[in-house]
């Protein structure tokens, strides 16, 4: 409790595990939280559970209008905004056969409403010293994973697009940064999995170098580490918190040259 005393951030798509985890870490290092998401169940109760610590607004990020108001909320609440953490996503994607329709709804919440938030804070950050805003970008934006286009193509773009946006914010005092995770434990891979975590683990390790998937609270502390002083000279980087994955050539975990001489 202190590097982030009187500090504030905003996640869009704070309502499961991860957003949750980034919520959790914020608060719990001194700082408020504004949670963004469609999900108003979800999110309330996670605001619940942070108590005054955390305001959620249920907004769909899509629409400017929303962005704007929940952005003014924010800050007429807690008095400033120093964070953004743009967390949202779509995993809508059905590969070679996505329609025109499905390919603009992913990417207007996966890259252009990231862009639209970061607009919108814009003004609000460059008044604060050490104003940072983290995108998610994924391990799928530099590798092909069968039957996906939209989602890999739109993490790369957030990830040219943070490099971008750090270069012409930087003269406002923001820094800009992306991270990267691996296969994370994270409400999707929950719902495959059946829960089932070991499982999850043992399907992740021929292609984690640590032998297992993320925690949500792995990824929570390379976004905190970002926000920090302690990152002071860090911006236009994409973070990778996979365990290894991106570092790894197709050859994986085992040893393939034995496999000569079987
Ligand atoms: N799960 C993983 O293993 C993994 C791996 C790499 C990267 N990531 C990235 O981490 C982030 C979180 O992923 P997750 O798996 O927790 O996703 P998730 O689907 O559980 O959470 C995404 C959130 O975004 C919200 N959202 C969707 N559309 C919205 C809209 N229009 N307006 C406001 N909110 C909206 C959803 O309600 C949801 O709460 C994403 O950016 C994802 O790309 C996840």
């Amino acid at each position: 409790m202190s590097e982030f005393n009187n500090r504030v951030a905003l996640i869009t798509g704070g309502s499961t595990l991860i957003g949750a985890a980034v919520a959790k870490a914020f608060v719990r290092s001194g700082a408020k939280v504004a949670i963004l998401d469609i999900d108003a169940a979800s999110g309330a109760k996670l605001a619940d559970q942070l108590g005054a610590s955390a305001l959620f607004i249920e907004t769909d990020i899509t629409s400017d209008s929303q962005l704007e108001a929940a952005v003014a909320q924010t800050a007429a609440h807690f008095g400033g905004l120093h964070y953004l953490v743009n967390l949202a996503c779509s995993y809508l994607d059905e590969g070679a056969d996505s329609g025109r329709a499905d390919w603009l709804k992913a990417l207007d919440i996966n890259v252009v409403s990231a862009v639209m938030a970061a607009r919108t804070v814009r003004p609000l950050l460059a008044q604060e010293e050490g104003a940072v805003i983290v995108n998610f970008t994924s391990i799928s934006s530099q590798a092909a994973q069968t039957g996906r286009w939209i989602y890999p193509a739109s993490k790369a773009a957030l990830k040219h697009l943070t490099r971008s946006m750090a270069l012409d914010f930087a003269d406002d005092g923001i820094r800009v940064n992306s991270v990267s995770p691996g296969w994370t434990w994270s409400r999707v891979i929950e719902e495959v999995s059946g829960g089932d975590r070991a499982k999850a683990d043992r399907v992740a390790a021929p292609f984690h170098m640590l032998g297992r998937l993320g925690g949500a609270e792995e990824v929570a502390e390379v976004v905190l580490f970002l926000c920090s002083p302690r990152a002071s000279f860090v911006t236009g980087a994409d973070y990778a918190v996979d365990g290894g994955y991106s570092a790894l050539g197709p050859e994986q975990k085992e040893p393939a040259i034995p496999k000569l001489a079987e």
